[in-house]
């Protein structure tokens, strides 16, 4: 290269950084950052899987935007720094709460495509699901919601969308260095990539990739930036639609341009109850998570846990068999309540939850999933991560999103960029047949062409003296609302400090299997114990990311990402 040439690409490569920095108006660098996991800030906060989509949601609330402008750019944000899970090509859940006391919740899950159909995993020679194709590839996405999610979420917010979805797009463009564990998904998932892709994506690197590395994302930068010019249809209409019939079409799937363009977000009505006197605000069907948090509460509350004591063998008896009953509801009566008559308000019926739970409880003696059926609820609801931001105005918003398994179906739109998700196994494929999570479900859950698959994404608002209190949220498939409930019963029951409430040990049950998964730093006496009541332990390397804000009582608030991930948090 000519002393001329070399200057003029030095001047433009300092020009995009530049353009890059006044953007984001970032602490961190993308090509040299770090992650801060705890913090007291006096105005905002904002945590997510990932520091510089962190850093994004606080640099778009110092420009002028609230909570629900963070929300959405960073949602961007992780799309590009964290494609394992953040995501336009998936589908989540937003639960917020507005200044004024409007409480919201946006539905953006993936619907199936008009030609999926009830059997469409069953083989027809066999008669046995085919776990496969639910799980990788092309047949295995459900049409994305994110973007319409995101649009839906904007009537709220106060920037543009131009300026929302800028950091994302010079994210993309110019590209970021990944972390370790960026790296080492990445290369893990390497063999997905190939076997779910007509056209190799950037996520395959000869060699493999190493922490460092810069990941730059060409035609996801592009398909962004039609996002920008045209609104939502830069995404369901146009050559974005075109690109993914047409991917589809060479994979052997089944989402076609007219199913781009039929999909709809949806407001729906929160989900409210009472624990301790603290009101929860949380994501009605197709999540189970609203339902089954209320159901466990409500079987929780009677009980002084806080006198048992923080993992005490007791206490955690009565959280694991209220898990049990809770997973048992929902494989029999939930799904998406706009194709079926989910029994909301009965499943989160006071007496019905209790009455089922004193039933089943014999302290010191482990239940039996074999000896529990789903209940006759009262007449009258892994790879995913999860953002809360809080403002200076009181605005609080819970996102979580998901393209299921770790980066979806794998396979990414040729000439588009973006990672489709595998949510098609989030349905009941076959009853009986678990899908990846191991969550059984029946007919509630099955698949029809239009209907949302049920999800565990638990979102979740707290509210003390009718203000905004605690922010909350997961990834990690089923065990998503178990997390969920134990960081709540940390803060309201054992008293524990916010750090304590994401970073210790959790525990799950779902029903089936019949074990309860611990992760691995519970204190040996304590799994003794619960071996010595009857309960088969399933030892775990790690259960969920929860990023949590709490109202601080000196104002402003506290925050903290999760220690089991690059989760960080950001604020002023
Ligand atoms: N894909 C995980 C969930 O929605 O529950």
């Amino acid at each position: 290269m000519s002393h001329r040439n070399f200057r003029r690409t030095l001047i433009l490569l300092q020009f995009a950084f530049l353009l890059l920095q006044s953007s984001l108006q970032a602490q961190v660098n993308p090509y040299q950052y770090g992650g801060l996991k705890h913090a007291n800030y006096a105005h905002v906060a904002a945590a997510s899987a990932h520091p510089l989509a962190s850093e994004v949601g606080s640099t778009v609330m110092k420009q002028g935007g609230n909570a629900v402008d963070a929300a959405i750019a960073m949602q961007w944000a992780l799309a590009v720094v964290y494609p394992g899970a953040g995501n336009i090509g998936g589908g989540g859940f937003m639960v917020a709460r507005l200044a004024n006391g409007k409480e919201l919740t946006i539905d953006y899950r993936e619907m199936a495509p008009a030609s999926a159909h009830h059997d469409m995993y069953i083989d027809e020679g066999t008669g046995k699901a085919n776990l496969k194709k639910s799980q990788l590839g092309h047949l295995a996405s459900g049409v994305p919601g994110t973007v319409a999610g995101l649009f839906a979420a904007h009537k709220y917010a106060k920037l543009t969308m131009r300026q929302l979805i800028a950091p994302a797009i010079l994210l993309a463009e110019k590209g970021f260095v990944i972390t370790e564990a960026e790296a080492r998904g990445l290369n893990g998932y390497a063999s997905n990539f190939k076997a779910a892709n007509t056209i190799m994506p950037v996520f395959l690197k000869d060699g493999g990739w190493k922490a460092g590395d810069t990941l730059v994302q060409k035609d996801l930068a592009e398909t962004l930036k039609r996002i920008q010019q045209h609104g939502a249809d830069g995404f369901y209409k146009g050559k974005t639609a075109k690109l993914v019939a047409d991917e589809m079409k060479r994979g052997g799937g089944i989402i076609t341009e007219a199913d781009m363009g039929a999909y709809k977000a949806k407001e729906r009505q929160p989900l409210r109850t009472t624990y301790r006197g603290y009101e929860i605000v949380g994501m009605p069907p197709p999540s189970s998570g609203g339902v089954l948090l209320a159901q466990m509460l409500a079987m929780l509350e009677p009980y002084r846990l806080d006198s048992l004591g923080l993992h005490s063998a007791a206490a955690m008896q009565l959280i694991i068999e209220a898990e049990r009953l809770a997973y048992a509801d929902r494989a029999e009566h939930l799904g998406d309540a706009d194709f079926y008559p989910v029994p909301t308000r009965g499943l989160m019926d006071r007496a019905y939850a209790r009455e089922r739970f004193t039933k089943q409880y014999t302290p010191g003696v482990a239940g039996k999933s074999t000896m529990v059926k789903a209940g006759v609820p009262a007449k009258q609801s892994e790879e995913t991560t999860h953002l809360s931001v809080a403002d200076a105005e009181g605005n609080v918003v819970a996102v979580t999103t998901t393209l299921n398994g770790g980066y979806g179906s794998c396979t990414v739109v040729g000439g588009a960029g973006f990672l489709l998700n595998n949510e098609m196994d989030d349905f009941s494929v076959q009853p009986g047949v678990p899908n990846m999570y191991g969550a059984l479900g029946g007919e509630a859950n099955a698949i029809a062409a239009g209907k949302r698959m049920l999800s565990s994404m638990t979102p979740t608002l707290v509210l003390k003296d009718g203000k905004p209190f605690m922010v909350v949220g997961t990834p990690g498939g089923t065990t998503i609302i178990t997390s969920v409930l134990q960081s709540i019963l940390h803060i309201i029951d054992f008293q524990s400090n916010a750090m304590d409430a994401v970073n210790l040990p959790k525990f799950h049950h779902q029903w089936y299997p019949d074990v309860v998964a611990v992760e691995n730093d519970f204190e040996p006496a304590l799994l003794e114990q619960l071996k010595a009541m009857g309960y088969t332990l399933a030892p775990r390397g790690s259960i969920g990311r929860v990023e949590l804000i709490l109202r601080s009582p000196r104002g402003g608030w506290e925050v903290v990402a999760d220690k089991r991930g690059d989760d960080s948090v950001a604020g002023y």
